[in-house]
C-alpha cells in the first residue's frame, strides 16, 4: 500500500497539528484517508503503512482498525454498507426485523456481498440514535426509526440513485433547530 501523493500531503498537514512526538494522536483521521482510498475498507498492509508512517507499533493501529466498527476489514458493497444497530434498545424496537431485511434483499450472512456486488450489511453495537430506534448507519448517515417498509424504501432509493432523505423514515420532526445539530 502507498498513499497517493495528496494523501500524503494531507496526512503530513494532519500530523503537524500535533506535538512533537505525539503524532499518533492522527491516527484515526489518517487511517481513515487509507480507508476512502482504497474504496471504503482497509487491508493490513495499509494498517501498518499509517503505522510506519506515525512511528507507532503496528499492532496499536491494527488495534484501532479492529475497535471502530467504522473501519471495514473486508471489501463492502459498492454503493452500501449498512450497518444495523443491534444494541438492546433497537433489539427491542424491532432490530431483528431490520437484519431479516438484510438477509433477504443482500445476503443470509453478515459481510458477504449482494449478488450484483453492491450491497452488504453487518450488525454492529449502539450507534448514539437509540431515542429513533431501531436505525441503521449507512456511510456516514443515519436512517431511523426503521420498519421492515421503510427500510426497504430507503434500500430502494440506494439502488436505483433516487437517494433517501437520511434521519426518522417515519416523519417525525428532529427537535433541534434548523441547520443545528440533532
Ligand atoms: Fe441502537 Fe443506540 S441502541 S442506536
Amino acid at each position: 500500500f502507498a498513499f497517493t501523493e495528496e494523501n500524503l500531503a494531507w496526512a503530513h498537514q494532519q500530523i503537524a497539528k500535533y506535538p512533537p512526538g505525539r503524532q499518533a494522536s492522527a491516527v484515526i483521521a489518517i487511517m481513515w484517508r487509507a480507508h476512502e482510498q482504497l474504496g471504503g475498507w482497509i487491508t493490513e498492509a495499509a494498517i501498518r503503512a499509517v503505522a510506519d508512517l506515525l512511528k507507532m507499533p503496528h499492532i496499536r493501529a491494527l488495534e484501532i482498525a479492529t475497535f471502530y466498527t467504522m473501519f471495514q476489514l473486508q471489501p463492502v458493497g459498492k454503493k452500501v454498507h449498512v450497518q444495523v444497530c443491534g444494541t438492546t434498545p433497537c433489539r427491542l424496537r424491532g432490530a431483528e426485523d431490520i437484519i431479516k431485511v438484510c438477509q433477504n434483499r443482500i445476503h443470509h450472512e453478515p459481510f458477504h456481498l449482494s449478488d450484483d456486488g453492491n450491497f452488504s450489511w453487518e450488525e454492529v453495537e449502539c450507534l448514539g440514535s437509540c431515542v429513533n430506534a431501531p436505525m441503521v448507519m449507512i456511510s456516514k448517515d443515519t436512517y431511523e426509526d426503521l420498519t421492515p417498509d421503510n427500510f426497504g424504501k430507503v434500500l430502494d432509493g440506494f439502488a436505483s440513485g433516487n437517494f433517501p432523505t437520511p434521519g426518522p423514515q417515519n416523519g417525525r420532526q428532529f427537535s433541534a433547530p434548523e441547520g443545528g445539530p440533532r
